[in-house]
C-alpha cells in the first residue's frame, strides 16, 4: 500500500556537474548514464535531475527554450532513452525537473508573444501599461535583484519576471498556458519518466490586481538580498494557485504511479496547504526546514514535532537537507554535525532527498570572483547569495580534474578532493561514504525507518531521540547535536537492543547494553528488543 516515493529516497543530480563524457568540461546524460551503477550502489531510489531541456543557460536551464527536447550540451534523446532503460535496469526511478512559472525570453512562445500587443501568444505572458510616470506598474522586485518588470520598447509595455530579465513569467491564468504546459507533462510520461520536481511551484500566480507588495519590517539592508525587503503577499503563495497545482496533479493521475513534487519556500503553516484539499495537491511539498532551522538539538526536536503535527491526515512528509540553490551541510552545520545530520535525514519518517556530493562530505568551494557563473551572485554580488560553490565537480577520484571531466571543468574542482571522493571512500570504512551506504542498507533492511510510525522521547540539552515503529519492531535513534559525550538509558524504553549504525561507523552491529552512550558528534541507531 505504501508507493515507491512513500518507501524510496530521492537523489538530486545537478546534471552540469555530475560527469562529463564528452570532454567539454561540463556534465552530460552519457556521464550519468555511466555513473548509474554507482547511484544503484549508494542505494537510492530514484535520480531527480535538473533541467536538461535547450536553453540559454543564462540560469543553467532554469531558463527552457524548449520543455520537449534536450539541450545538446547534455546530449540526444537516445541518451535521455539510454539512461531511463539504464535507471530502469537497476531498478531506479528518474524524476525530471518541471519548469512552469516561467521560460527562457528565446523560448519562441516569449518571442511571439514580445512581437506585438495583438500576438495571439501576447497574454501567454504577464503583460503590463507602465505606471503614469513611466516606470514599473507596480513595486513587485525579481529574486535575483533590481525590478521584476522589464521595458518592452517594441510595445511599450512590461513584462514580469520573478527571476530574471531573461526568464519572462508565464500567465498561468490563461488555459491555453495551462493546455501546453499539461502537454509537457504527458510528453516525459509517456516517454517513461517516473514524475516530476516543480520549479517555483509557489511563485506560479500573482495578484490579478498587481497590488504592491508591503515592506518587510525586519529586512536588514546590506546584509540580506533585496527582494527581501518586502513581504511577497501579492506574488506569491495566491490562494488560486491550489487550482492550477490541482490540475497538474490530475494529468499525473492520468499515468500509473507518478510523483509530484513542489519546490515550495513557506514556512510549515504555509506549506501543508500545498498537500491540496483532499490531498489533490503534489505528494510531496518540499519540506526545507532543515534547510534554515538553526542546527541546535532542542530547535531540531522542534521542528520536527511541528512538521509532524501539522500534516494533513495522509500527506506524507519528506526532509531536504540540501540541493543547488544553498549551501552544503558540510558547510553549514561542519564535517561532524553533518554526519549527525545525513542519519537524521535517513531515519527521520518521510522521503528524504539527498544532494550530490553530500555523500562524501563535499562541502561549498570557494570560487574566485573572476570565475562565478551563477546570475544570482553576479547581480547581486557580496552578500554570499551565490550558488556556485555547492554546484562543483563531483569527486569521483583522487585525480587532478576528480574523474570529472578531461577537459576544463565549467567549476572548479575542490581542492579537498584528492581525498574525499568516491574511490578513496569505497576503500575507507569510516568514510561519510560508507556512512551514507550503511545508513541508505538499514534503511531498506528496517521497515520501521521508512514506513513506521515516528514517537519522539523527551530529551534535553544536545540530544535528539525518537522512535521508529513498525508492527513489532521498534528502532531507537539517538543523536548528539553537541560536543560533550552523553548516555541515555534505556530503561523504560527497551530491556537491551543492537546497535546497528553509528555515525563513527567504527562499532557497528553490536549487541548494546542497557545504556546507550554517545560521543561527542556521534548519531546511533540502536534495534530494539522487544
Ligand atoms: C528554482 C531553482 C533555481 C532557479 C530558480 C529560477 O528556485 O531551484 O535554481 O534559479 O528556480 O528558475
Amino acid at each position: 500500500m505504501f508507493k515507491w516515493w512513500q518507501r524510496g529516497v530521492l537523489y538530486e543530480i545537478y546534471p552540469r556537474s555530475f560527469q562529463d563524457s564528452n570532454g567539454d568540461g561540463i556534465g552530460d546524460l552519457r556521464g550519468i548514464v555511466d555513473r548509474l551503477d554507482y547511484c544503484a550502489s549508494l542505494g537510492v531510489d530514484a535520480l531527480w535531475i535538473a533541467p536538461l531541456y535547450p536553453s540559454p543557460m543564462v540560469d543553467f536551464g532554469y531558463d527552457v527554450a524548449d520543455h520537449t527536447a534536450i539541450d545538446p550540451v547534455f546530449g540526444t534523446f537516445e541518451d535521455f532513452e539510454a539512461l531511463i532503460a539504464g535507471a530502469k535496469a537497476r531498478g531506479l526511478r528518474v524524476v525530471l525537473d518541471y519548469v512552469p512559472n516561467h521560460t527562457s525570453d528565446r523560448h519562441p512562445w516569449f518571442e511571439e508573444s514580445r512581437a506585438s500587443r495583438t500576438s495571439v501568444r501576447r497574454d501567454w505572458y504577464i503583460w503590463h501599461d507602465p505606471a503614469p510616470d513611466g516606470g514599473p506598474p507596480n513595486n513587485w522586485l525579481s529574486q535575483f535583484g533590481g525590478s521584476a518588470w522589464t521595458f518592452d520598447e517594441r510595445t511599450g509595455q512590461y513584462y514580469y519576471h520573478a527571476f530574471l530579465e531573461a526568464q519572462p513569467d508565464l500567465n498561468w491564468r490563461n488555459p491555453d498556458v495551462q493546455r501546453a504546459m499539461h502537454d509537457v507533462l504527458r510528453f516525459w510520461m509517456r516517454r517513461g519518466v517516473d514524475g516530476f520536481r516543480v520549479d517555483a511551484l509557489w511563485l506560479l500566480i500573482k495578484d490579478d490586481r498587481f497590488r504592491d507588495n508591503p515592506p518587510h519590517p525586519a529586512y536588514r539592508l546590506g546584509e540580506e538580498p533585496p527582494h527581501h525587503s518586502q513581504i511577497p503577499l501579492y506574488t506569491a503563495d495566491r490562494p488560486e494557485v491550489h487550482d492550477v497545482i490541482a490540475e497538474l496533479r490530475r494529468v499525473v493521475d492520468e499515468f500509473d504511479d507518478r510523483v509530484l513534487i513542489g519546490e515550495i519556500y513557506l514556512p510549515i503553516e504555509r506549506l501543508i496547504a500545498y498537500y491540496g484539499a483532499d490531498l489533490e495537491g503534489v505528494h510531496l511539498p518540499f519540506n526545507f526546514q532543515l534547510l534554515q532551522t538553526q542546527w541546535h538539538a532542542r530547535s531540531i526536536a522542534d521542528l520536527i514535532h511541528r512538521y509532524e503535527r501539522a500534516l494533513p491526515p495522509g500527506g506524507w512528509p519528506n526532509w531536504v537537507l540540501g540541493n543547488h540553490d544553498v549551501s552544503r551541510i558540510a558547510t553549514r552545520v561542519g564535517p561532524l554535525q553533518a554526519r549527525v545530520a545525513a542519519m537524521l535525514l535517513l531515519t527521520l519518517r518521510g522521503t528524504p532527498t539527498l544532494y550530490y556530493g553530500d555523500e562524501l562530505g563535499m562541502s561549498n568551494v570557494e570560487i574566485p570572483r573572476a570565475r562565478a557563473r551563477d546570475p544570482f551572485e553576479k547581480n547581486v554580488p557580496g552578500l554570499g547569495v551565490g550558488r556556485d560553490p555547492a554546484r562543483t565537480p563531483m569527486q569521483w577520484d583522487a585525480s587532478e580534474r576528480a574523474g570529472f571531466t578531461s577537459g576544463e571543468p565549467w567549476l572548479p574542482v575542490a581542492p579537498d578532493s584528492s581525498v574525499l571522493n568516491v574511490q578513496v571512500e569505497s576503500e575507507e570504512p569510516t568514510s561519510m561514504l560508507a556512512l551514507y551506504r550503511a545508513l541508505l542498507k538499514v534503511r531498506r533492511a528496517q521497515p520501521a525507518l521508512s514506513i513506521g510510525r515516528y514517537e519522539p522521547l523527551a530529551m534535553q540539552g544536545d540530544l535528539v531521540a525518537f522512535l521508529r515503529c513498525y508492527e513489532n519492531e521498534r528502532v531507537l535513534v539517538v543523536l548528539n547535536l553537541g560536543g560533550d559525550p552523553h548516555a541515555l538509558s534505556l530503561a523504560g524504553i527497551a530491556r537491551s537492543g543492537r546497535l546497528l549504525v553509528s555515525t563513527h561507523m567504527d562499532c557497528n552491529d553490536i549487541a548494546a547494553t542497557s545504556d546507550v552512550s554517545l560521543r561527542a558528534d556521534e548519531g546511533v541507531i540502536v534495534k530494539l528488543d522487544s
